[in-house]
């Protein structure tokens, strides 16, 4: 049975990325809701609606777990998903806490989508682990737009960041949570950005452990060659052009993953 990656759009490559390299003999399913893409910006009724369409073509293809691979559908509908499906869901929030565990005096920046900043996840998140209020949150909705467009590091990507960057003191930070996962795309502009102290974090690696824990406890993890299954919003993606262009991203994260 496949494991399926879901997110709004491309974001979610970047932790199926990871995965393949943690899980060399599982089978995967990727879907990115291409049709619907951004969710950050829409309201939250919307994006369950979405979220909703998707889990039912997921489910639909027997699939023995889903990984929520995006923030903003997290923070709006994995609890509900959980209360409908009985297979391990695994979701992501901004790894604030893998960021204050750095050192917990100097401040951290956790960027995401609108609806993941504000959404009350991230408050529960913060009222619990941030006691000593280190934490700022920035929403960068416009980098979803860029990477959906494979504009990882044009001159109005830089004017972007840097005109968003601008109100903070970014030498008082430590760390810099990546809280989408279209973010991942951007780590080479980013570190040109930031002075070098700065970490960069992000939940793949724990969502990825997650997802191997559930599996390995109920007995789930396969023996298989490895393969990928795209699909946008339930199309299945056979176009060599869409191939390419998801390769594309491929080769973009085989080159973030190398920046720390
Ligand atoms: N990739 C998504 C996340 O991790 C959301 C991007 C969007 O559709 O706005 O939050």
């Amino acid at each position: 049975m496949k494991i399926a990656f879901f997110d709004s759009g491309i974001g979610g490559l970047s932790v199926l990325h990871y995965a393949m390299q943690v899980l060399p003999q599982e089978q995967f399913l990727f879907y990115a809701d291409e049709d619907h893409v951004p969710y950050g910006v829409k309201t939250r009724e919307q994006v369950l609606s979405y979220v909703d369409e998707a889990f039912d073509f997921m489910i639909g293809q027997d699939v023995k777990a889903v990984v929520v691979a995006c923030n903003t559908a997290t923070s709006v509908a994995a609890a509900e998903m959980r209360r409908r499906y009985d297979l391990p869901i695994i979701g992501m929030e901004p790894a604030a806490k893998k960021a204050l565990d750095i050192d917990g005096e100097h401040r951290v920046l956790v960027v995401a989508t609108p609806i993941t900043v504000a959404g009350n996840k991230m408050k529960v998140l913060l009222d619990h682990f941030d006691k000593d209020h280190l934490v700022d949150k920035l929403p960068l909705p416009q980098l979803v737009t860029f990477a959906e467009r494979q504009e990882f590091d044009s001159p109005a990507v830089e004017t972007y960041l840097r005109d968003q960057l601008a109100p903070y003191d970014l030498s008082k930070y430590s760390a810099l949570v990546l809280g989408c996962t279209h973010f991942n795309y951007f780590k080479g502009v980013l570190r040109r950005l930031m002075p070098e102290t700065m970490h960069f974090v992000d939940g793949n690696e724990g969502t990825v452990r997650e997802l191997t824990r559930q599996l390995r406890e109920r007995g789930k993890l396969e023996n298989l060659p490895q393969t990928v299954t795209c699909y946008y919003s339930g199309r299945r993606v056979t176009d060599p052009q869409e191939i390419a262009r998801l390769d594309r991203y491929m080769k973009q994260l085989d080159i973030v993953e190398k920046i720390r």
